[in-house]
């Protein structure tokens, strides 16, 4: 099990992002964000655990689980699967496509062994996809963690990786 859920109570994480967002509608995005942020991912779990305490019947709010796994899908951000210590994200929009960004994302791919949405055995790198990040007059781009990084170019991949520990 992932060592950062091993030292939280999924249970109270859910209940503290609740009490810190409330229970509305437009507080769900904002409480997965945080159990997310805390736990590295948003597992099963968790996602039960939003679904039964975020429900309150003043405010006429239900939420099926299939909605949230709805938001978490719909958000970069946002993962239901464990990942790695650094999060490579890479724009795979057009802009950024046709400067480059094809011979970089296989880059990548070659010197992490992963494809998109995979994780090292390590824990060290995770691989994802990403849409536009507005910055597109710097593409190819990528962020790693919330570094980001433009105009990149196959040979700076290898140097930019050995960045981080
Ligand atoms: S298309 Fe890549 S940053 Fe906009």
């Amino acid at each position: 099990m992932n060592t950062l859920i091993i030292e939280h109570d999924i249970q109270e994480v859910v209940q503290h992002a609740i009490e810190k967002h409330g229970k509305t509608p437009d507080a769900l995005i904002p409480i997965l964000s945080e159990v997310n942020h805390v736990l590295g991912y948003i597992p099963a779990e968790a996602m039960r655990e939003v679904k039964k305490q975020v429900h309150n019947s003043a405010e006429g709010l239900f939420v099926a689980e299939s909605q949230l796994y709805g938001i978490a899908s719909f958000y970069d951000m946002l993962s239901t699967q464990p990942r790695g210590r650094h999060v490579i994200k890479f724009c795979e929009n057009a802009p950024c496509h046709v400067v480059g960004g094809k011979a970089i994302w296989d880059t990548l791919r070659e010197n992490l062994g992963l494809e998109n949405g995979e994780t090292t055995p390590d824990n060290k790198w995770t691989l994802v996809t990403t849409s536009c990040i507005g910055l597109c007059s710097v593409g190819p781009v990528l962020l790693v963690d919330d570094d980001m990084y433009g105009n990149v170019t196959t040979d700076q991949i290898p140097e930019i990786l050995g960045r981080y520990e």
